[in-house]
């Protein structure tokens, strides 16, 4: 069983005709946007909001219409996937890279929802490495602030260079061991300068829509 497949599928069952959709990046959303794809071939009519150029590439290869933030007021709803889903479905979100976007689109959607395979979920958030992005000036002072923090961080590398984001900046991958006070966490690392923002999204996600038991389950905030 493809459990990606599945989450990702059962998610546009939450998207009508007229809507303005998020469109988040990752293996698992990648279904949900593929899906799209064959319902706008069909007559399904909605504006797309990419959160990274990948899924912007690949909406466009699909047919599905992009549309620009100046044009819109909001979001209807963003679908993204996620590194882990904790309590309160609080999560870790970047570990393809793309969390500023993927926050701000999430941010500007009336509803998020979330589309996670089962071994996403966690009682505790942090044995993913927290993904934190930051400006590359500076960035070795950055990192000794992100340690005082409890951290363990780690340049993110890409064939041997550093990764670079969609918007030109640098990944920290910071081990926290377990992340007890998310919100807490989330705001403090955002107040170093140099942060310009972390994959903790903390009380954002509205749906998840997960496996259970080999089963298709919805969690609702
Ligand atoms: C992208 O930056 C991430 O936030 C992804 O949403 C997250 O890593 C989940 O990706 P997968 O669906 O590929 O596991």
């Amino acid at each position: 069983m493809n459990e990606k497949k599945e989450v990702g599928e059962k998610a546009v069952e939450y998207v009508k005709d007229g809507m303005v959709v998020g469109l988040g990046t990752g293996s698992t959303v990648f279904y949900t946007i593929t899906k799209l794809g064959q319902l706008v071939q069909q007559g399904l009519t909605i504006k797309g909001v990419p959160t990274s150029e990948q899924t912007k590439q690949l909406a466009i290869e699909l047919g599905i219409p992009l549309v620009a933030f100046d044009e819109i007021e909001q979001i209807d709803v963003a679908i993204d996937g996620a590194d882990e889903v904790g309590p309160e479905l609080n999560l870790i979100k970047g570990g393809g890279g793309a969390l500023l976007r993927e926050k701000i689109i999430a941010a500007a959607a009336k509803t998020f929802i979330v589309v996670a395979d089962s071994q996403k979920n966690v009682d505790t958030l942090g044995t993913f490495p927290l993904p934190i992005e930051v400006v590359p000036f500076g960035y070795e002072m950055t990192v000794k602030h992100i340690r005082k923090l409890g951290g363990s961080p780690k340049l993110r590398q890409k064939d041997g260079i550093p990764y670079l984001t969609d918007n030109g900046n640098y990944i920290i991958d910071s081990s926290f061991q377990e992340i007890t006070h998310p919100r807490e966490l989330e705001k403090n690392l955002n107040l170093i300068p140099g942060v310009v923002d972390n994959g903790l999204f903390v009380g954002m996600a509205d749906i998840v829509i997960t496996m259970k038991d080999k089963k298709l389950a919805t969690i609702v905030r």
